[in-house]
């Protein structure tokens, strides 16, 4: 694979670490005991192996860089230049009901900017990452996004509500909105990072998603503009980047995507 930053080396090796024990983990899914993280939102002992594995890998390289993971929380909080970035399963439901649409994601920022990110699918094999100024990739190859112009036209993936949500009346309404104006129906599949990186290669025109976490996009975001898309964030994300609405797409469809998804009403 054309890595060549040490930084991505490092994330690359900790995947590949961790991408053996959550094979096994994947292939015993039925012996895996699941435990409660509150309403809505389950975490299996395979989410904090696969975490502690990619950790370990990434603190052994730096040990003093922050480390912002969605099983435990900050670690090296006073390090504010240096970040790793680390959902250790992403698609954990898809995991649990022994669907291969998962992946461990885990970026790395410097100075607030994300400089290189992987989305890794142990499963399929497919291994997404970028380097800022050098391109996207799926394990050997160049990828690119979607040529297509018209939104009406495009093919575009969303997710949630979350079951606690508070705002499942305006995830739904925007949703209805948005299938109203396609001539194609909205993809559901359950992994944010996945979806950025079927935006990034061409899979998707476009993606939006309410009341993500950061970990589930940091890897996705530098992959999708090294593709050549564009991002943001609106609305609440914009405050809190650890919280965060998303909308991604192939660049050419952005326009009318987001004025779309920002317009208030139903028509
Ligand atoms: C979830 C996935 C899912 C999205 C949820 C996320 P998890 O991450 O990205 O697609 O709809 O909002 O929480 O819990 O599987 O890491
Ligand atoms: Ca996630
Ligand atoms: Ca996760």
């Amino acid at each position: 694979m054309r890595i060549s930053s040490p930084h991505m080396n490092i994330i690359y090796k900790a995947c590949t670490k961790a991408s053996k024990s959550l094979i096994r983990d994947f292939g015993e899914i039925e012996n895996l005991q699941v435990s409660s993280k509150g309403p809505g939102d389950f975490v299996s002992s395979a989410d904090k192996r696969t975490e502690k594995i990619i950790i370990e890998e990434l603190l052994k390289a730096h040990s003093d860089y922050c480390v912002i993971t969605e099983e435990s929380g900050i670690l090296n909080n006073e390090n504010k230049e240096r970040k790793w970035i680390v959902d250790p399963i992403d698609g954990t439901m898809n995991f649990l009901n022994g669907i291969p649409h998962f992946a461990m994601s885990v970026a790395y920022e410097e100075k607030k900017e994300i400089v290189c990110g992987m989305v890794f699918n142990p499963i399929t094999k497919e291994i997404f990452f970028a380097e800022k100024g050098n391109g996207a990739f799926l394990n050997n190859t160049r990828i690119r996004v979607s040529k297509k112009k018209f939104f009406k036209d495009s093919l575009i993936a969303t997710g949630g509500p979350k079951k606690n949500s508070k705002i499942k009346n305006l995830i739904f309404d925007e949703y209805i909105k948005i299938s109203n104006i396609l001539d194609t129906s909205i993809r559901k599949y359950g992994s944010a990072a996945l979806d950025l990186t079927s935006v990034a290669s061409g899979r998707l025109d476009g993606y939006w998603q309410r009341e993500l976490n950061y970990w589930d996009v940091a890897a996705g975001i530098v992959i999708l503009r090294e593709a050549g898309g564009y991002c943001n964030f609106f609305e609440e994300g914009k405050q809190n980047p650890l919280k965060c609405n998303i909308i991604a797409s192939n660049s050419l469809i952005h326009k009318e995507f987001e004025s779309q998804i920002l317009k208030k009403n139903i028509e």
